[in-house]
This record gives C-alpha cells, sequence and structure tokens, in this order.
C-alpha cells in the first residue's frame, strides 16, 4: 500500500488520523485546495506551505486537455511541474466530464464528450483515467466514475451505481504505481440501499481508500448529512474516507462528526474572487459600501497574512478599482480559515472535546 492512514483518536464519530504519503505523512480531518490547473489559483505553493496546507488536489479533465498527460511527465510529474513538495491528489474526471464536458456520450466502455476548451472530441475511460493521472503521478489518484446528477431516479441511478463499481473494477486491474495510490469512490445517489451496495461492492475491492461522491449536487444539507449516515458505516476503520466537493464549515464539521478525514472544495478560492470572506460567523461581502470606512481586518480573530496586514476598507477598494491583489488577499484569508478551522477541528478530537467545539460552532455560524 502506498498510501496508509492510522487512526489516532476517535470523539462520537469524529476521527483525528495520520495520512502517510510518498511525500510527508499529513494530520487528518484535513481540507484540501483545489489546483484545478495546476495551481491553486492566485496563490504561490510558499503561500500555501505557510497557511499549512498538506495535500491539493488537481484535474485529471483539465490537464488531459491541457497542457495533455504527456507533457507533465515530461516536465517530472505534477510534484515538479507545479513545484509543490507536499502530497497531490488527483481526481479522475469522473466529475468534470459530466459537469463541463458538452455532449456527452457514456457508454459501458467510457465517455465521449467535447472538450470546453476547443469543442474537439475526446474520450476517457477508466483505463485513461488511470494512464493519466499515472502520468501525472499525483501521490494519490481516484477511479473514474460517474457523478450522478440530482434528482434521479431509482432505476437510472441502480444502473449508474454498479457500472461505476464495474469501472472502479478496470482502474484497479489497470493502475500499476509504486509511488502512487488508488481510492475508490462510493455513488449511489439519494438511495441508501444503493449508497450500501456501492460501498460493499468498492471495500470488496479493497482500495487505499474510499471517496464519497455524488453528494452536494444540489440535495438539502438534510439529505447529504442522512446520506453520509447510510454510507460511512459501511467503510473500513482502517482506511481513510473523503468527503468530495464539500467545503464550507458547516458542512466540514458535520461532515468530521459523521467520520470524514478528507474534503476538498473549490468554494473558498472561488468566493475569495467575488469579495466574500469566510469567517466563524458565516460570509461577509467585503465588496459592500458599509465596508468602505471599515479600517479593521476581515476578520478580528484570524491571524491570516491578510487579516495581519489589509484592512477590509482597502480590500474593498481594490475590488472596485478591479485590482488582482483583491483576488489574492481574499483567497489567503479564505484558505487559512479553513485550514485552521481543521486544525482546530482535530485538536477538540484529540482532546475529547469535539461535542463542544461542534455546539460552539452553531451557536456562532449563520448561514447566508
Ligand atoms: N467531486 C465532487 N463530487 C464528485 C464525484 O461524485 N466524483 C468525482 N470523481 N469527483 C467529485
Ligand atoms: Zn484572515
Amino acid at each position: 500500500m502506498v498510501i496508509e492512514y492510522e487512526l489516532q483518536a476517535e470523539c462520537g464519530g469524529a476521527r483525528a488520523g495520520l495520512l502517510r504519503t510518498p511525500h510527508g505523512t499529513f494530520k487528518t480531518p484535513m481540507f484540501m485546495p483545489v489546483g484545478t490547473q495546476a495551481t491553486v489559483k492566485t496563490l504561490t505553493p510558499e503561500e500555501l506551505y505557510d497557511m499549512g496546507a498538506q495535500v491539493i488536489l488537481s484535474n485529471t479533465y483539465h490537464l488531459f486537455l491541457r497542457p495533455g498527460e504527456d507533457l507533465v511527465r515530461e516536465a517530472g510529474g505534477l510534484h515538479r511541474f507545479m513545484n509543490w513538495k507536499r502530497a497531490v491528489l488527483t481526481d479522475s474526471g469522473g466529475f468534470q466530464v459530466f459537469s463541463l464536458g458538452r455532449m456527452r456520450r457514456i457508454t459501458e466502455e467510457g465517455v465521449t464528450f467535447r472538450s470546453h476548451i476547443d469543442g474537439s472530441e475526446k474520450f476517457l475511460s477508466p483505463e485513461v483515467s488511470m494512464t493519466v493521472q499515472m502520468a501525472l503521478n499525483a501521490d494519490i489518484a481516484m477511479t473514474f466514475d460517474e457523478c450522478i446528477p440530482y434528482p434521479s431516479d431509482y432505476e437510472y441511478t441502480r444502473l449508474s451505481t454498479e457500472r461505476t463499481s464495474r469501472w472502479a473494477r478496470r482502474c484497479l486491474d489497470s493502475h500499476r504505481s509504486d509511488t502512487q495510490g488508488l481510492f475508490g469512490i462510493v455513488q449511489g445517489g439519494m438511495y441508501k440501499d444503493l449508497r450500501k451496495k456501492s460501498a460493499a461492492d468498492l471495500v470488496a475491492m479493497n482500495f487505499e481508500g474510499y471517496g464519497i461522491g455524488g453528494l452536494s449536487v444540489g440535495e438539502s444539507k438534510d439529505i447529504m448529512y442522512d446520506i453520509l449516515d447510510g454510507t460511512v458505516p459501511y467503510l473500513p476503520r482502517e482506511k481513510a474516507r473523503y468527503l468530495m466537493g464539500v467545503g464550507t464549515p458547516d458542512c466540514l464539521i458535520e461532515g468530521v462528526a459523521r467520520g470524514i478525514d478528507m474534503f476538498d472544495c473549490v468554494f473558498p478560492t472561488r468566493v475569495a474572487r467575488n469579495g466574500m470572506a469566510m469567517t466563524g460567523t458565516g460570509r461577509v461581502n467585503v465588496r459592500n459600501a458599509g465596508y468602505a470606512r471599515d479600517f479593521g481586518p476581515l476578520e478580528e480573530s484570524c491571524g491570516c497574512y491578510t487579516c495581519r496586514n489589509y484592512t477590509r476598507a482597502y480590500i474593498r477598494h481594490l475590488f472596485k478599482a478591479e485590482e488582482l491583489l483583491a483576488y489574492r488577499l481574499v483567497s489567503i484569508h479564505n484558505l487559512y480559515f479553513l485550514l485552521n478551522f481543521m486544525r482546530r477541528m482535530r485538536e477538540s478530537v484529540l482532546n475529547g472535546t469535539f461535542a463542544a467545539f461542534r455546539e460552539n460552532f452553531w451557536s456562532r455560524y449563520r448561514d447566508s
């Protein structure tokens, strides 16, 4: 096994652990910043190290289309290409092809789609995704799956989930690497019996960790939490569990409470570029007129580079003037906020005070 998970402490359903990878051992629960195009938008690796980022996520779909996996292999793999010395995880393309690819056609063999860049016809399958991910050589690769749209009826969900299990087997059979681990992805839509079956199929294949996909696709948070309650118990205790595409503070804390160890989401960096700062009491849009003369930081208690050095009034001015520094400053704050939030959550699990941490969070947080 290239990837190993060590469970250190449990507090209710929440877990604290260590994830061993070829690029170091990292602390869970963790949030993985997203670097879709082999860059976490607007930030340098040094800035990411400084705020404590451990594993970053990149995308097979995008790098396959541009610059192509052969170029990244020639550069010495994704780590060398982008100058990132800690761990990388690549998603399989099984999500982007469904959300970005145009005119897609799914068959048992794989998915034919049109590139969102130049409209040319492309094909991804379990084998192609493994070939691309092996060339990228991230520490963790993900199986090629279908992220089922919401809502979907039972029959479609059943057929798709069964195909995703067959695709997972094909990924396992074609993946060969001593420098890269492979995680399976549980699907099953919003049907608990299909989630259970999907988890059982994948666990029987003995992956090095398990992603939970097909959530945060438009369903309510209560449904997502309920599906997690109906999925996590079927995953092995001794492997890492990764809730894919989830990254708001409320969902992170509720995911951890249900036994999730890893998360990723474009949310913190995407909303940052719209002027949205994440805080312990909810979101703040720094572009609002009310902050024109606010000479305090984005968040009073925050220790990030942005909050130590800049005011809301200044950042608002940068947004109004469409200055590039605006995007960087709020991205730095949002990622620091989430990474720090995960560190504090992990500490509370180790100290046995996670329940109080969760209660305190909910007494302060306003969803908006
Ligand atoms: N990212 C968010 N959800 C999913 C999913 O269902 N599958 C994959 N591969 N990536 C995701
Ligand atoms: Zn800050």
